[in-house]
């Protein structure tokens, strides 16, 4: 099998490794990827936004699977023409990317499914954004309806904050606070059934203990041995089949990654937020402890036959992913500071140096590898179990270093859920 992977971060980085891994798959290509995917897949320009782009690329080279990675090409309806152009294609098309694209659309979907989620109101007027702040009361959530590239929602027990948010915002969703721990589950979808990867947990704080602002994600880990062992098993019953039921019933099939991001509440999972794709660094420890072929898997889900294939699997052990940002991150990044140790860290037993903002320079010495965004890679270990994960993942990060780099200390110390999440203390 042939595969195209679309994007260039971490998330696209790691589903092309673990692609490369997979026996079934003889190819991968990656458009534009990154000089970490460089090193291993044959890289393509391509214009991640441009659907006819994209598919001229997967006809030239024959892919029999293009997966789309981020969520702006999705919604902008690339998956679509590609499907089009006749390549089997593991993504949504626009009309059932807006379960990420408006978080008003996903909040009526999931009201239409039955759906356990927080309790809210779709606003748009000052007005009616005091109403629905006054009527759920504090901590206030406020979330941008459209995609705000991960900066669309703030969580605060200041009014002014959440009035102001909701002012610049327009559109927005105000929403019931949900107390509990986060959990990310990955369900890969065929538009009428679907198949849960294992559990994750994401850092979503830039400082230790879960202090400062919201990142992209700061590290993750999987298993999550706290957690109920039905848990992926409740969401698809809960979550998952009723969403995918209520698609299809649209006439807007899914087919995709539904990442569901939920609060594991005193009245059981409910719903944070959907995306129309794998999150990033979440999905990492998951494909790392994946013990089946990923390539079979989503070329399944593409063509509709998930049911014709069996459930993947995960080996038992475990998986910790440290990110290393540049300085500035999350409010900005720095680029060009030259890295090193990546090789070092890479050749440790069980790790893989995942990256996500680096770039390839020429030198007078040859090529240089710098930083090119404010992610900008991402060690990932496995390990016995989540200790060892992480023994391992922050020992291979200790041999890299760049100008103003930036990491988290405490990224899976604390196996027990009690992450930041929604958490407003550690603001
Ligand atoms: P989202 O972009 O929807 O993932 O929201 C970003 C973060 O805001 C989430 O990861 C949560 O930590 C927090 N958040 C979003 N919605 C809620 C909610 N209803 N209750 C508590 N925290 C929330
Ligand atoms: N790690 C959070 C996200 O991908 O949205």
């Amino acid at each position: 099998m042939k595969t195209l992977v679309i994007g260039t971060g971490g998330r696209e980085h790691a589903l092309a490794l673990a692609l490369s891994r997979d026996p079934e798959v003889t190819e991968v290509h990656a458009a534009p990827g990154n000089p970490g995917i460089g090193a291993f897949a044959t890289l393509h320009p391509v214009d991640i936004m441009d659907g006819a782009d994209v598919a001229a690329l997967a006809t030239s080279i024959g892919a029999d699977l293009v997966v789309v990675g981020p969520e702006a090409p999705l919604v902008a309806g690339v998956a679509e023409t590609v499907r089009a152009a006749g390549v089997a294609v593991f993504g949504p098309d626009t009309a059932a990317a807006q379960l990420e694209g408006s978080k008003a659309f996903s909040k009526e979907v999931m009201a239409a499914a039955g759906v356990p989620t927080a309790g809210s109101r779709t606003c748009s007027t000052t007005e009616e954004y005091e109403a629905a702040l006054d009527a759920f009361g504090a901590p206030y959530v406020v979330k941008d309806d459209a995609l705000a590239a991960g900066k669309g929602v703030v969580v605060t027990l200041d009014r002014a904050e959440a009035l102001a948010h909701a002012q610049a915002c327009g559109r927005v969703v105000v929403e019931e606070f949900l107390d509990g721990p986060e959990v990310s589950l990955f369900a890969v979808c065929d538009g009428t059934t679907a198949y849960p990867l294992q559990p994750a947990q994401d850092f979503k704080r830039i400082h230790d203990g879960g202090k400062g602002p919201n990142t992209g994600g700061m590290g993750s880990y999987s298993p999550l041995p706290w957690a109920p062992a039905d848990l992926p098993a409740n969401v698809m019953e809960s979550v998952v089949q009723p969403t995918l039921d209520e698609m299809a019933r649209r006439g807007t099939p899914y087919v995709g990654c539904l990442y569901v991001g939920l609060s594991l509440t005193a009245d059981g999972p409910k719903v944070i937020e959907f995306n129309a794709r794998f999150g990033d660094p979440d999905i990492q420890p998951v494909l790392a402890v994946l013990t089946s072929g990923l390539g079979g898997l989503l070329h399944a889900a593409a063509t509709g036959r998930l049911s014709e294939v069996d459930a993947p699997t995960f080996s038992d052990g475990a998986a910790v992913t440290v990110v290393l940002a540049s300085a500035g991150y999350p409010e900005s990044s720095s680029k060009g500071d030259v890295i090193t140790g990546v090789g070092a860290a890479n050749g440790v037993a069980d790790v893989d140096v995942i990256h996500a903002g680096t770039a390839l320079v020429d030198d007078p010495e040859g090529h240089q590898l710098v930083t090119a965004g404010g992610r900008v890679l991402a060690v990932r270990a496995t390990g016995y179990d989540v200790a060892d994960a992480r023994a391992r993942a922050y020992a291979a990060a200790d041999l890299i270093t760049f100008e103003g780099l930036q990491r988290r200390s405490d990224i899976a110390a604390e196996p027990l859920g009690v992450v930041e999440g929604a958490s407003l203390t550690q603001n």
